[in-house]
C-alpha cells in the first residue's frame, strides 16, 4: 500500500520533506480520554494489548485526535520478558511488576530467546490490522526496548529510580548480565523482524535507562547490543533513543541506524557536532512546556524548530508525554511544528 503522507520515512532518510514531520512519543494512550474510554471495557492495559482489535483502535487514535504524522503501535517494551518466560504485570498508578525476577543461573536458564511470531502473535496481529484500518494515511511505527533497559526491569523486577539490583548485577555478574543481555538481543531482533513483515515501516529502539550507567559500562552493556540490533534490521529504517545517554552520542552517530532521538537535556547544536550530519535528530521539547499556556507552548515549540531549522529533523517531545498534559496543548505543539517555515 502506498502511503499518502510519508514524511516520516523521508526525514528519517534524509531525503526532501516539505514540512518537518511530527509525532510524540506515548502517544497512543494515557492522554486522551478515548483512550481510557476503550481501557475502561477491559479488564487493564494488558487485557487491552493483548486484544488486537482494541489495540489497532487505540493506536490509531492520536492519528485522528491529534493529527501526528506516524502511528506508534501499542503495546509495551515489556512484551520481550513475558515472551522470554518472565511475566509482568501492570499495577494501577504504580507501573510494571514482576513477580519472579532473574537472580541466578538458574533463573536463567528458565528462560528462552522468544521468537517473534508465535510468543507475540498478538503483537502481530495488532500490526496488521493497524495496517489495514490505517490505509496508508501515515507510517507505523514499531518498537522494542534496548537490551539494557529490557535487563533492568528483569533484574530489578519494577521501576526504580536507581536500578541499583541491576547495576549490582554488571559488577557482580558480567558473564550472566552478557548471556542475558544477548538472549534479550537475540528475541528483539526476531521481534522487530516479526513486526516488519507484517508491516511496521520503522522500528524505535526505547533505551529509556541509558543514563544510569557510565560510559565504559554503557558502551560494555548497551551499546553494543543495540549496534547488533541496527545491525540485524535492513528492512526499515531505525531510530534509536537512549535517554540520558549525552556521553554516548559520539558512537551512536556511528551506528548504522538513521535516527537519533534525543532528550531535553541535551544541547542541540553539540549533539549535532557530535553525532555528524548523516543522521536524523528527533525531538526534544521537555514535555514539561506542554503545561504551559497555548501561547507558551507555541514559544517553546518554536524555539525548538529554530534551533534544528535547515537540519534533518523530525519533531517530538524528549520523553513521552506526561500522562496528566491536555491533548488541547498536544495540538498546539503539534500545529506549531506543522506551519512552522
Ligand atoms: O504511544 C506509544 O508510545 C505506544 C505505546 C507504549 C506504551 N509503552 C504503552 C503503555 C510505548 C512505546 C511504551 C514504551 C515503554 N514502556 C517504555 C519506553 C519509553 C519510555 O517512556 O521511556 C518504558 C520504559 C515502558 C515501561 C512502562 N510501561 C512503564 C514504566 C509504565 C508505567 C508508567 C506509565 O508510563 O504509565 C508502563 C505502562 C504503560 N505502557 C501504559 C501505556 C499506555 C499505561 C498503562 C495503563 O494504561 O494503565
Amino acid at each position: 500500500m502506498q502511503l499518502k503522507n510519508d514524511l516520516l520515512l523521508r526525514a528519517a532518510k534524509g531525503e526532501k520533506v516539505e514540512r518537518t514531520p511530527v509525532w510524540l512519543m506515548r502517544q497512543a494512550g494515557r492522554i486522551l480520554p478515548e483512550y481510557r474510554a476503550v481501557r475502561a471495557s477491559v479488564s487493564g492495559f494488558i487485557e487491552l494489548a493483548q486484544t488486537p482489535e482494541l489495540a489497532a483502535e487505540v493506536t490509531i487514535q492520536p492519528v485522528d485526535i491529534l493529527g501526528v504524522d506516524a502511528a506508534i503501535i501499542f503495546s509495551d517494551i515489556l512484551v520481550i520478558p513475558e515472551a522470554m518466560g518472565l511475566p509482568y504485570e501492570m499495577v494501577e498508578k504504580r507501573g510494571p511488576w514482576f513477580p519472579e525476577t532473574v537472580k541466578s543461573a538458574s533463573d536463567l536458564k528458565k528462560l528462552r530467546i522468544a521468537d517473534g511470531v508465535d510468543d507475540l502473535s498478538y503483537v502481530i496481529d495488532a500490526i496488521k490490522i493497524t495496517k489495514k484500518n490505517l490505509a496508508g494515511r501515515v507510517p507505523l511505527i514499531g518498537f522494542a526496548g534496548a537490551p539494557w533497559t529490557i535487563f533492568a526491569y528483569m533484574i530489578e523486577g519494577s521501576g526504580s529510580k536507581t536500578f541499583s539490583k541491576a547495576r549490582a548485577m554488571l559488577y557482580t555478574e558480567p558473564e550472566l548480565s552478557h548471556e542475558l543481555l544477548q538472549m534479550i538481543t537475540q528475541s528483539t531482533i526476531n521481534y522487530l523482524k516479526a513486526q516488519i513483515s507484517a508491516g511496521a515501516d520503522l522500528v524505535q529502539i526505547f533505551d529509556s535507562w541509558a543514563g544510569i550507567l557510565g560510559p565504559d559500562q554503557y558502551e560494555e552493556f548497551s551499546m553494543r547490543y543495540i549496534r547488533q540490533i541496527c545491525d540485524a534490521i535492513t528492512e526499515v529504517p531505525k531510530t534509536v533513543f537512549a535517554k540520558g545517554a549525552f556521553f554516548a552520542l559520539k558512537s551512536m552517530g556511528e551506528l548504522s541506524c538513521e535516527t537519533i532521538g534525543l532528550d531535553w537535556n541535551m544541547e542541540i547544536k553539540r549533539s549535532r557536532e557530535l553525532i555528524g550530519t548523516d543522521k536524523t535528530l528527533q525531538g526534544n521539547l521537555d514535555p514539561a512546556a506542554l503545561y504551559g499556556n497555548d501561547a507558551q507552548v507555541e514559544a517553546a515549540a518554536r524555539h525548538m524548530m529554530d534551533q534544528f531549522k535547515g537540519t534533518r529533523h523530525i519533531a517530538n517531545l524528549g520523553h513521552g508525554v506526561y500522562p496528566d498534559i491536555d491533548p488541547e496543548k498536544v495540538k498546539v505543539f503539534i500545529e506549531t511544528v506543522k506551519n512552522y517555515r
